[in-house]
């Protein structure tokens, strides 16, 4: 019996929709607790293939919960959406709870999202314009709308009506475009109250019923933890924490319950938006990865920038989720390559710098050192037992566990759920 937090270790698409599909034929329960739709979790699985947005990757299983929790900020339209498309595909999704604390995306913050970006000019973050960044602001500033306020109509309108005079001020006094109406946001978000509310429960009281009677729960990380607005390359980052930290704030599970933090490690780097990536290759590697991988967002379709396994970041996300259990995805994906490099440190000026710093600017002009190691040219994505991986491979996953201080429990090789190597059980 144990509570086990799924973390991207690097900067999101790490293979997280994968691994928990994986863990989730043992959950009692499945918690998402942090992001919103700009999430994308690629699932496959005999049922077929599955880009989860919003909906946890417990899905199915019908004996798992699959609770989407406070820390999550919801956009019922988008939400109903991918319920109504998983249902046409034969996935029962009666065992879905939505958390009733959960801040909803309004149509200003898709709105206020896109106006913003435009604003940034060539400093755009790159967002996935799902409305995220406006929805965790104004939860934070305690303008928000949360799931439970939708319910009651006479509330949900009265809030609505100061908040949204507020927005319009913006739409159109500061941005110069058409105000939203009152009416048409009520009687939409009405709408979606009602076909909601079946789903809609306090949460917090569930799980702490599920972690008292000894439970499996997986607590499903969205993002990846160099996205984190404390600690990831700000501003170019999300608007929610990624971190394990972020997995007790999100979901009401307080820390002494967690037995294990789960960090999932993509065999290289990827990156989607804007901002610093050291070991990005814009050269014919960089290009291969992105091909032979198809490394292209699973929520924006946007061409993922691809690079060298950076062992600073590997080591920093390590150590600010405290991992204790590593998972490597997509080794498959390096199987024809010549030779494998990891980033060991930077240089910054004349400096050598080993840990992950705050400045930007640093970032962009920073130079990666490498190590080379010797490719292993065979494909394992049919292996199923560590000791058969090629041993060249098997001196860069040894290579990388020293480096990031984890070792990895699971090697996955090929996107479907069968491909993984389990060395040791996590649940
Ligand atoms: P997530 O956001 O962390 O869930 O990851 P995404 O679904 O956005 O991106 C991961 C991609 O890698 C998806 O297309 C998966 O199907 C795929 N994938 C996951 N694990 C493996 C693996 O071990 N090998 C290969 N080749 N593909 C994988
Ligand atoms: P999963 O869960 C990769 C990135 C965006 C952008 C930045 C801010 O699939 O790993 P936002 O819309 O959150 O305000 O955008 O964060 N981003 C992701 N990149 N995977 C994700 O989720 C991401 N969610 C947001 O591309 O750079
Ligand atoms: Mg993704």
């Amino acid at each position: 019996m144990s509570v086990v937090a799924v973390i991207g270790a690097q900067w999101g698409d790490e293979g997280k929709g994968k691994i928990v599909d994986l863990l989730a034929e043992k959950a009692d329960a499945v918690v998402r607790f942090s992001g919103g739709d700009n999430a994308g979790h690629t699932v496959i699985n005999p049922k077929g293939e599955f880009k989860l947005h919003i909906v946890p990757s417990g899905i199915f299983y019908p004996r798992a919960a699959c609770i989407i929790g406070n820390g999550v900020v919801i956009n019922p339209g988008v939400l109903l959406q991918e319920l109504d498309d998983l249902k046409a595909r034969g996935v029962n999704v009666d065992n879905l709870h939505i958390s009733d604390r959960a801040h909803l995306i309004m149509p200003w913050h898709i709105l206020l999202d896109g106006l913003e970006e435009e604003k940034r000019g060539d400093g755009a973050i790159g967002t996935t314009k799902k409305g995220i960044g406006p929805a965790f602001a104004d939860k934070t500033a305690r303008r928000g709308i949360r799931v439970c306020d939708m319910l009651d109509p006479a509330v949900f309108k009265a809030r609505l009506a100061i908040i949204l005079a507020a927005k319009n001020d913006i739409l159109t006094k500061v941005y110069n475009t058409a105000p939203l109406g009152l009416e048409a946001v009520f009687n939409e978000y009405w709408g979606y109250a009602q076909r909601l509310a079946h789903y809609i429960e306090d949460t917090t009281a569930l799980v702490s019923d599920l972690v008292r009677k000894g439970s499996n729960i997986v607590l499903e990380g969205a993002q990846g933890s160099m996205l984190d607005p404390d600690f990831g390359s700000y501003p170019f980052v999300t608007s929610s924490s990624p971190l394990a930290a972020g997995a007790c704030i999100g979901s009401g599970i307080n820390p002494r319950r967690i037995d294990r933090v789960v960090g999932i490690f993509k065999a290289y780097t990827t990156r989607v938006g804007g901002g610093p990536m050291p070991t990005e290759l814009k050269d014919d590697v960089g290009e291969y990865i992105r091909q032979h991988a198809h490394e292209y967002g699973a929520t924006t379709g946007r061409a993922r920038r691809c690079g060298w396994f950076d062992a600073v970041v590997g080591r920093y996300t390590t150590e600010l989720n405290g991992f204790t259990n590593g998972i490597l995805t997509r080794l498959d994906v390096l199987d024809e390559m010549e030779n494998v490099k990891i980033c060991v440190a930077y240089k910054v000026g004349d400096k050598t710098v080993e840990h992950f710093p705050a400045d930007v600017e640093a970032l962009d002009h920073c130079t990666p050192i490498y190590e080379e190691l010797p490719g292993w040219k065979t494909s394992t994505t049919d292996m199923r037992e560590a000791k058969k991986l090629p041993v060249n491979a098997r001196k860069y996953v040894k290579r990388l566990e020293e480096l990031i201080g984890c070792p990895f429990h699971i090697i996955s090789i090929g996107p479907r759920r069968e491909q993984s190597i389990v060395i040791k059980n996590i649940i």
